[in-house]
């Protein structure tokens, strides 16, 4: 019995060694794949700038799922109102300029999307109709990470 146990795990092991021989194979050594994604050229700053308030949706996305689970409307308002367009009017000028418009754009959709949760979630007190546009929001933050990446000269002067 524990022979035999011994024979499968080693068997497995085999499978792996072969899957990963072929991978190998496939992508010619240990090149890493490419970032497709359209770049931002940013200053440190301003990237800094940027990441501080990606970080601040994820902390607000966070404090409106538990209040939801909590079916604190109010809550989940608040959080929602504080990544609306209340967010937008901190981004300097210069900062702004610099960015594409599909990307301001997909950017003011996101806030006024949030604006219209904290309206909503006020007024429908609805727990499911507010889950359900934050996942469509959801969406629109992957679909902007799928598109553009950041890099200042901190990243670009390392190649
Ligand atoms: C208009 C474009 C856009 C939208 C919309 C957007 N993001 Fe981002 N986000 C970015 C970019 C660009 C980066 C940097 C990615 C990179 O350089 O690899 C980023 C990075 C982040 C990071 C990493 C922060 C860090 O410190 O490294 C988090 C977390 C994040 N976003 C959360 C969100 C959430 C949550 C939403 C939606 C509520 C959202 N983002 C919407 C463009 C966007």
């Amino acid at each position: 019995m524990k022979y035999r146990h011994a024979a499968t795990i080693s068997l497995l092991c085999l499978n792996l060694g072969a899957a990963y021989a072929e991978e190998g194979h496939d992508h010619h050594g240990h090149v890493p794949a490419t970032d497709n994604r359209a770049v931002l050229k940013l200053t440190p700053d301003e990237r800094m700038m940027i990441l501080e308030e990606m970080r601040l949706f994820l902390d607000g996305v966070q404090k409106m799922t538990y209040s939801l689970s909590k079916q604190d409307m109010q809550a989940a308002a608040d959080a929602a109102r504080n990544m609306g367009q209340k967010m937008v009017h901190e981004v300097p000028p210069a900062l702004r300029a610099k960015l594409p418009q599909e990307f301001r754009q997909l950017g003011a959709t996101v806030h006024g999307s949030f604006d219209q949760m904290a309206m909503d979630a006020e007024t429908l007190q609805d727990v499911s109709h507010t889950l359900n546009q934050l996942s469509a929001t959801l969406k629109n933050c992957a679909s902007c990470h799928a598109t553009y990446q950041i890099q200042g000269p901190v990243l670009t002067n390392n190649h």
